[in-house]
């Protein structure tokens, strides 16, 4: 009686050890479900560093639904390269129908993105660009003209500084960069460079690191503040940090905005900095639109209906003033 009973138990566990085995090993290699038939995509998301990271990603959920037929699997990097890395190797893994990357950095990507060629997935390149020698390892790149966006702020500069500065008494500038080695604060701290070398009557005075936050604006513009606070201009490559800025700046007692001593220019242009643009706050809010969502689902259609798509899709963008802005217009922005 009891040699049966232990029979029946020992039978049951090696029952559910398989059961077990079986569905660890379709997880780790396939997260398809063929009852659903969804359209795989492994995302790997930069991080949750700023607004308009949060809105990028919203714009991504929302777009890539169960119920359109597809299966959104997002990993957050925490804005660090090597857990992208990981990512990817584990979306390759797992056998995902396609694969798309927001990347932290520009280099550092051959070698995943040969290994997602190889298996034979297709990759886009979201957000920002990657720096890499063979173009073939994507399908194409979606997002930003971020040295347009920087050159766009320049030129309103040079149009609202004219003639007031010189090079005995020039424009002092400071320069709040994000993520070293992204598109985002590359380009738009070339746009700024290229045009300070072009101008005498300009000097950047410091560039200080942002890393895209908030907290990071507000600690090393404070800490500028301490010993320096001679600026006529701040650029700040992003909304976040140009928040923490303003924050700084209250505390110093320095005036910035409309008739204020330092004018501001931040990038992003999203619903909060736009309101502050409003108020008299910021005076230029350069325009970087974080909903790809709808743009990438219309070139993977594309993808898979076997049609052209074209190396590099920009997305449209605006520049906005306290002129062009309306409180109806901001109130409609979702982010
Ligand atoms: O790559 C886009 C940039 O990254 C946005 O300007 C910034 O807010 C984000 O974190």
């Amino acid at each position: 009686m009891r040699r049966s009973f232990e029979k029946k138990v020992s039978l049951l566990s090696a029952f559910l050890a398989v059961i077990v085995l079986l569905s660890s090993c379709s997880k780790s290699t396939s997260p398809k479900d063929p009852e659903k038939d969804l359209f795989v995509i492994g995302f790997s998301q930069v991080g949750s560093e700023s607004d308009w990271r949060l809105a990028n990603t919203r714009s991504m959920e929302e777009t890539f639904t169960n119920a359109k037929g597809y299966e959104l699997v997002m990993e957050n990097a925490r804005q660090q390269q090597e857990n992208q890395i990981a990512a990817v190797r584990r979306f390759i893994l797992e056998n995902v129908d396609l694969i798309i990357i927001a990347p932290t950095t520009e280099e550092g990507w051959e070698n995943v993105l040969t290994e997602a060629h190889e298996a034979g997935i297709p990759v886009i390149i979201m957000d920002r660009s990657v720096n890499i020698w063979n173009k073939d390892l994507y399908l194409t790149n979606v997002g930003s003209d971020f040295l347009n966006q920087g050159n766009q702020a320049v030129a309103w500069l040079e149009k609202e500084t004219e003639g007031q500065f010189s090079a005995e008494d020039p424009l002092h500038i400071l320069h709040l960069q994000g993520t070293y080695g992204a598109t985002a604060q590359l380009l738009r701290t070339k746009a700024l460079e290229v045009a300070d070398e072009a101008h005498d009557d300009w000097q950047i005075d410091a560039q200080l690191y942002g890393d895209f936050t908030e907290a990071k604006g507000y600690e090393v513009t404070s800490e500028y503040l301490n010993s320096n606070q001679d600026i006529d201009v701040i650029y700040s490559e992003n909304d976040n940090m140009t928040f923490g800025a303003m924050r700084a700046l209250d505390e110093a007692g320095i005036t910035y905005g409309e008739g204020g001593q330092v004018k501001i220019i931040t990038f992003d242009a999203t619903k909060k900095a736009l309101q502050y643009c409003l108020d008299g706050k910021i005076d230029l809010c350069v325009e970087c639109n974080p909903l790809h969502g709808p743009l990438v689902e219309e070139l993977i259609k594309k993808y898979r209906a076997g049609e052209p798509i074209d190396k590099i899709v920009y997305i449209e963008e605006a520049v906005y003033t306290r002129q062009n802005l309306t409180q109806k217009f901001i109130d409609l922005r979702t982010y």
